[in-house]
């Protein structure tokens, strides 16, 4: 669709909202609610190069989640191509449905391809904030560079959002959300402000915990800024899950057993309902398929991994680490062991056989090989895999006794290792792995088991949450090129045909909601040598 006058527009935005659906009898222009229906801002993702997702939510009354009723609202969109909405390129209406909590995805196609646009969307009287979007380049447009940033886990609890903040004022084109997008549960000493409900295990409590998110600012700033790619980790559903199975199980309990598929399904849709992400995705049986690539021109191909939903139970799990279980109070149970790890003894009888077995997966079958074909197929200069748990084995102890991280890459090594011989096997160029969970940065040669230079991983800390120093660790962790214990914050990229240039970008304090930020070091990735070299002095 070309560009549309003012007038032209006016007359098909009445007449869309001449077929609202409204609860008090009228058209969709006499809607009124008690407070603006779209307080939980806008937010853009899943870009094309014909188009993107765009996403918004309405909740006139953010808590209350029966408000709305079972009535179901006609909502306009408008995607031009300047911020004032002179040059209107696209419009027309979406549903917004109370089965999934009044969200509003909407798939935009048929835009330019490497062009920027602006978004909102109207109900009534009322206007959305304004979102900026992005289409991807054309898919092999020589383009010269591109900004991405990464982050993983805010503890909303734990600190305010100034990483989101700054990271909005970068204007990137792209974000990735690599996981623990929201906690589910409580956890940390220094809490700046309160989750208003217990532990999230039903539809209603993951969607209240997403609603109390969504209202923060830095938050929607970022949503607003540009599009997003997300994945999701553990705390979407339940700290440490896999698959089906809960950590919850590790105590024996054989109804959380029972419960938690339905109790994931719920967390999945309440994810899905609040993620700028296309509706296809969202299966009938409330599965939902998070794994896919975008290509960014021919500069990048842009993986985003799956690493929680297919993922075979950690190494070791019947290992008793677990010292105290407690559901009273609809609490979980609280892991043995300082900091509340889950290391492993490798050379232990009962974890050797069950690391080196070759059946048990991190992405499942399906993935993996659509990974692979993915890979195969891929002629961008750069590979970028955004996925959720460590690559590099992280390991601690000593190093007559090491332990290893069970709970990523490092738990599964055939896995990982069927994943480096993707990367070598098609020669994908440039691999470079973005990497969450961990709350601490950490900047990483990635070698096969032969001692094969596969490519880099590049480890952001956490928007808020307590940190976990590991540099008593480095001895152990030979691949590491550079670890930061102590701060919050996200990385930023620059990419250009030749090279991959990354600031670790750390915000002073996160319990200070306007805290300033600060580049802890840079470094270079050259196309054609898979290893960092660090360039700020
Ligand atoms: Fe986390």
């Amino acid at each position: 669709m070309g560009r549309i006058s003012r007038r032209e527009f006016n007359r098909l935005a009445a007449a869309a909202g001449a077929l609202t659906i409204v609860p008090f009898g009228g058209a969709g222009a006499q809607v009124r609610f008690v407070s603006p229906p779209f307080q939980l801002g806008v937010a853009s993702g899943d870009p094309s190069a014909d188009g993107f997702v765009i996403w918004t939510r309405l909740a006139p009354e953010p808590f209350d989640t029966a408000y709305l009723g079972q009535t179901i609202f006609e909502v306009v969109w408008e995607v031009a191509e300047d911020s004032s909405f002179a040059r209107m390129a696209k419009l027309g209406t979406a549903w917004a449905r109370p089965h999934l909590a009044h969200a509003v995805h909407v798939v935009v196609d048929g835009l330019q391809p490497g062009r920027e646009y602006f978004y909102r969307f109207r109900l009534g009287r009322y206007e959305s904030p304004t979102g900026r979007a992005l289409t991807c380049p054309a898919p092999d447009a020589a383009v010269a560079s591109m900004k991405f940033a990464f982050s993983s886990c805010a503890h909303y609890e734990q600190g305010y959002f100034s990483a989101y903040h700054w990271m909005a004022q970068d204007r990137p084109d792209l974000m990735i959300a690599l996981g623990d997008y929201i906690y589910e549960d409580s956890w940390g000493e220094r809490r700046v402000r309160q989750f208003d409900s217990l532990e999230a295990v039903t539809l209603d409590d993951y969607r209240h915990r997403y609603t109390q998110y969504r209202t923060d600012p830095d938050l929607q700033a970022a949503h607003a800024a540009c599009p997003w790619l997300v994945t999701w980790d553990d705390h979407e559903v339940d700290n440490d899950y896999v698959s089906e199975v809960s950590e919850h199980e590790l105590c024996g309990g054989e109804a959380v057993r029972q419960s938690f598929p339905a109790r994931r399904a719920a967390a999945y849709q309440a994810w899905f309902e609040h993620m700028p992400i296309r509706p296809s995705r969202l299966r009938p049986d409330m599965h939902v398929q998070i794994y896919g690539s975008i290509d960014w021109g021919s500069l990048a191909r842009f993986y985003v991994l799956d690493t929680r939903q297919y993922r075979s139970v950690q190494a070791c799990s019947g290992v008793p680490i677990v010292t105290r279980c407690d559901f009273g109070k609809n609490r979980k149970i609280l892991f043995g062991g300082a900091g509340g790890a889950s290391f492993i003894d490798p050379a232990a009888a009962s974890c050797k056989a069950e690391l080196a077995d070759a059946s048990r997966t991190v992405l499942g079958a399906a993935q993996e090989q659509w990974l692979d074909g993915a890979l195969a197929a891929s002629r961008a200069a750069w590979n970028v895999i955004a996925q959720n748990v460590m690559v590099m084995t992280v390991a601690e102890g000593t190093p007559e006794s090491p332990r290893i991280h069970s709970d990523a890459w490092g738990g599964y090594p055939p896995a990982r290792e069927r994943f480096f011989n993707s990367l070598i096997r098609h020669r994908a160029a440039n691999p470079v792995v973005l990497t969450g969970d961990i709350h601490s940065f950490w900047v990483c040669d990635l070698e096969n088991a032969a001692g094969r230079p596969v490519g880099v991983e590049l480890v952001a800390s956490s928007i808020a949450t307590t940190t976990y120093d590991k540099s008593a660790t480095l001895p152990l962790n030979p691949g590491a090129r550079f670890h930061d214990g102590e701060h919050n914050g996200y990385v930023r990229c620059e990419l250009t045909r030749g090279k991959l240039r990354t600031d670790i970008v750390a915000i002073d304090q996160r319990e200070d909601p306007r805290s300033g930020r600060r580049v802890l070091a840079t470094f270079d990735v050259r196309s054609g040598d898979p290893r960092v070299h660090r360039v700020d002095g």
